[in-house]
């Protein structure tokens, strides 16, 4: 896949709440740093204005440390690689001007990256340590805060989506649930946490019934409200008391939609690998889960390490490297794609 010719590429990303920039040395990540926000979890979401302000402090700095960690000066940098959508407007134009700049400046190619398909291939990323990648063609599974897609991925510029959500996005459905719970944004991971020990068969949460590889997770989450506010109003303090269990049973039932549908579409297409990228990766049992399901279908599952899962510009400046390769490089006139 590789032209032989020696690349040094910079990827931004700054489509949400992250600041990041990553360094790609010959397809090997040299540096992959990253600025979180926690100015939005006392908000209980992101606000848009205040992460696009956030990105305009941290560009610099972040962009400044991963080619320090890198050891590598602007001048050697052969592309830069930016997210160009979807993600929020005003945090996309904080990289995508930060990288036509650097790239006009430098005179080098700019490269215009899909983050939801960058996601997708976190899984090629090398950093020297050795993992199997997927083989082509497989079943992705595509989950994060913004999006839940399931992809079948021919090569690493083919894919095709099979089916979405309807509704909320898996991570989203975990953040409101956590909500719900009081706990502070992004829910995810707090829900995580709180469901190792708990019972995920204690509340019956509703299976959703959709056609095709499409999702949806409205009900769950209507149902797993209903729940907490119908316990509170006949036990109040019911959401502490029995957060274990309520967290391991919203986990499984998100969960349980989620592999129901890659698993379909797997025996669907007859691949014989799947994989799972994008925030909601980082969930242990849906880590578990995906590859207890490969283990009994005879499949081989994929998880990119944790921090390739949740937005990083390591991911970025790898999809940049595939489509530098290919000779698909931008205009200096590219704008943001807030909806791809
Ligand atoms: O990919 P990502 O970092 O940003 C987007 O592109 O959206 O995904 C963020 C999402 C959030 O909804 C967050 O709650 C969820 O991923 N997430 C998790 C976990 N870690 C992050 N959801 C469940 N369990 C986790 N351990
Ligand atoms: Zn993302």
């Amino acid at each position: 896949m590789s032209s032989g010719k020696s690349s040094v590429i910079l990827g931004i990303e700054s489509s949400c709440d992250e600041t990041a920039a990553a360094v790609l040395v010959d397809g090997v990540v040299r540096s992959n740093s990253i600025a979180g926000q926690e100015i939005h979890s006392a908000w209980g979401g992101v606000v848009p204005e205040l992460a696009s302000r956030a990105h305009q402090e941290h560009i610099v700095p972040v962009v400044a440390d991963a080619l320090e960690r890198a050891g590598i000066r602007k001048e050697d940098l052969t592309a830069v690689a930016f997210t160009q959508g979807p993600g929020l407007m005003g945090a996309l134009l904080v990289g995508t001007c930060f990288a036509r700049s650097l790239a006009q400046g430098l005179g080098i190619p700019l490269i215009a990256v899909d983050h939801v398909r960058a996601h997708v291939l976190a899984h090629f990323i090398r950093d020297g340590v050795e993992r199997p990648v997927p083989q082509f063609p497989f079943i992705n599974l595509t989950v994060s805060g913004g999006h839940t897609q399931l992809v079948l991925v021919k090569s690493p510029l083919d894919m095709v989506i099979l089916g979405s959500t309807l509704d909320d996005a898996a991570g989203e459905a975990f953040d409101k649930g956590a909500k719900v719970l009081g706990l502070p944004y992004p829910g995810g991971p707090m829900v995580d946490r709180h469901a190792r020990g708990g019972d995920p068969k204690r509340f019956k949460l509703p299976m959703p019934q959709v056609e095709g590889f499409d999702m949806s997770f409205s009900g769950v989450k209507t149902a797993f409200r209903n729940v907490v506010m119908k316990g509170e109003r006949e036990e109040p303090g019911f959401a502490l008391r029995e957060r274990a269990d309520l967290c391991a049973s919203l986990q499984q039932s998100i969960v349980d939609i989620l592999l129901r549908k890659l698993q379909k579409a797997a025996r669907h297409h007859g691949v014989g690998h799947i994989a799972i990228a994008g925030g909601v990766s980082a969930n242990s049992a849906l880590r578990n889960q995906i590859q207890t399901l490969a283990d009994r279908e005879g499949w081989q599952a994929h998880i990119p390490p944790f921090a390739y899962c949740t937005d990083n510009a390591a991911m970025i400046a790898q999809a940049g490297l595939f489509l530098y390769e290919a000779g698909r490089t931008a205009g200096l006139d590219t704008v943001p794609v807030p909806r791809w």
